[in-house]
């Protein structure tokens, strides 16, 4: 509940402080600088209801530099900028969000433009600070009951990575049709998520409904099932979501039953928000709640935490009656933040398994910002770690190399294989070995580059644990049989490349 309670300001005082400090209602100082305190009349975040949803922005104009806070529902940025005659510029950041602000200071007002928005914003008034938001207290903990779905890494797509908060119903259709027709769906690829921003307004009984760019979630799911997939979406257990759209706070039953009455079959249940109302320490009983609402809708729905890999998540991840849960940040598409993500998984192998992994974050394959042979990297990596396998490009207008890469059907049964093992690192020099025990007994192994120029690895028998001669050993990537000799298979790999084999012994 966001409760509009004067008794509350207290604790919104002290949630404010921590962020801002409280009090601070100096009048800005018009026509000289844009320090002073401002709220704007236009609604921060484009809201389709007509109720504006303000951003109070604390502003320090120093010489040409601009520090300060914006605030709004559930977040509170931390700004800096410059300052150029009566023209500003801002960019600031929460967990996730970097808004970038212009304005200039216009006669008493401010006027903005933020991510192509245009804003407004008049100096405050007391009372426009937010009012307090009441902290439910979450439940005592229990174990969940397992649901029963994702036995091996989920597969299928998500709108972020890609398109942000340009997503709506058509690109979705369209790419669920392109899944069908270029073979996606087949391959594996079974769930398409729409992440953050497809959130609309509760009515007066709470019920939360899509926004304009998502006519009609139902019809929507039901195309998605039609063709033979499933359907996923996206909210946070705070009052607002990472990119300030509502979140489930306070209506975590409702929104479960909603989910489950439009035919959702999986949630991305993002923290962001909540960090405002709760500490870290409550992050089990947090996601717990909403694991206990999914159940009792009685519709499977896999369940993906994502709260950056903080709180020791994969300990209790299944506990909650999560699939997945995130073990790292936000990936970017750069080759630097995919084997940052990668690294941390070698702490978290013990935690996979069959109905419960580890989730470095989304694919960034065919984003454009990393070669191919990087992207083959990114994939064997996934695979390896049996990672979800959540494409995040625009696979409408994928290449034919990027296609290959995401279908290669060897390396998804790597990712696949039921017996659910998370391969663990062996580095050496600028080679870095992952070996990935598999339920026929034979073994993956990837061996990659992370140097910047060529060099040559030598696999042996004896690391992959077979405990006997090599029978077989193919080459995932080159698609061909290759032959240990003397106990060993050696191979050139590129800068950033990777070798990746599957390999058996003799009983
Ligand atoms: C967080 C998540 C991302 C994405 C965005 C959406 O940053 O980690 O994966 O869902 O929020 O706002």
């Amino acid at each position: 509940m966001i409760g509009i309670n004067s008794s509350k300001s207290a604790i919104h005082c002290v949630l404010i402080a921590f962020f801002m400090g409280c009090g601070i209602t100096a009048a800005p100082a018009h026509g000289q600088t844009v320090t002073g305190k401002w709220t704007t009349t236009t609604n921060w975040r484009v809201l389709d209801s007509g109720e504006i949803d303000r951003g109070i922005l604390e502003l320090q104009q120093t010489g040409s530099d601009l520090t300060g806070t914006i605030t709004t529902i559930g977040h509170v940025y931390h700004v800096k900028g410059t300052v150029t005659g009566n023209h500003f510029e801002l960019t600031g950041a929460t967990y996730n969000s970097k808004p970038h602000i212009t304005g200039e200071l216009a006669g008493k007002d401010l006027h903005l433009t933020k991510d192509g928005d245009f804003l407004d914003a008049v100096p405050s008034k007391p009372g426009d600070d937010y009012p307090a938001i009441e902290r439910v207290e979450p439940p005592v903990l229990h174990d969940v009951p397992y649901n029963g779905l994702a036995k091996t890494p989920p597969m299928g797509w998500n709108s972020w990575n890609q398109f942000q908060s340009k997503i709506d119903d058509k690109a979705v259709r369209e790419v669920v049709d392109t899944m069908v027709s270029n073979g996606m769906r087949d391959a594996g690829y079974i769930y398409v998520n729409i992440d953050d921003t497809w959130e609309g307004v509760r009515d007066a009984q709470g019920n939360l409904s899509s926004n304009k760019k998502f006519p009609d979630m139902k019809a929507l799911a039901d195309y998605v099932h039609s063709k033979g997939m499933k359907f996923g979406i996206y909210s946070s257990p705070g009052p607002r979501t990472c990119a300030e759209y509502q979140g489930s706070y306070g209506h975590e039953e409702q929104d479960a039953k909603t989910f489950a009455n439009w035919g959702i079959d999986y949630l991305k249940y993002d923290w962001c928000g909540a960090r405002l109302i709760y500490g870290s320490d409550s992050l089990q009983a947090v996601y717990q709640k909403m694991g206990v609402a999914l159940l009792k809708t009685g519709r499977p729905i896999v369940y993906s935490l994502c709260e950056y890999g903080v709180g020791n998540v994969e300990a209790w991840g299944a506990k909650v009656g999560g699939n997945l849960w995130r073990t790292t940040g936000d990936i970017s598409d750069t080759w630097s933040s995919m084997i940052k993500n990668i690294d941390k998984q070698a702490s978290t192998a013990p935690y996979a398994g069959p109905g419960h992994w580890n989730d470095p974050d989304m694919l960034e394959i065919g984003n454009g910002q990393m070669t191919d042979e990087e992207y083959r990297t990114h994939m064997s990596l996934w695979a390896l770690t049996a990672a979800p396998l959540l494409a995040g490009n625009d696979i409408r207008t994928m290449t034919p190399a990027i296609k290959e890469i995401l279908m290669n059907h060897d390396v998804i049964a790597v990712d696949q294989d039921a017996l659910g093992k998370q391969a663990t690192p062996v580095k050496s020099g600028d080679l870095e070995m992952w070996v990935k025990p598999l339920a026929d007994g034979s073994v993956a192994v990837g061996v990659v580059n992370l140097g910047a120029s060529e060099n040559t690895a030598s696999v042996k028998a004896s690391d992959l644990g077979l405990g006997a001669k090599v029978k077989s050993a193919r080459d995932l990537w080159a698609h061909a049989n290759v032959k240990f000799r003397d106990g060993a298979y050696a191979a050139k790999i590129p800068s950033h490349g990777v070798l990746l084999l599957r390999v058996s012994a003799k009983k």
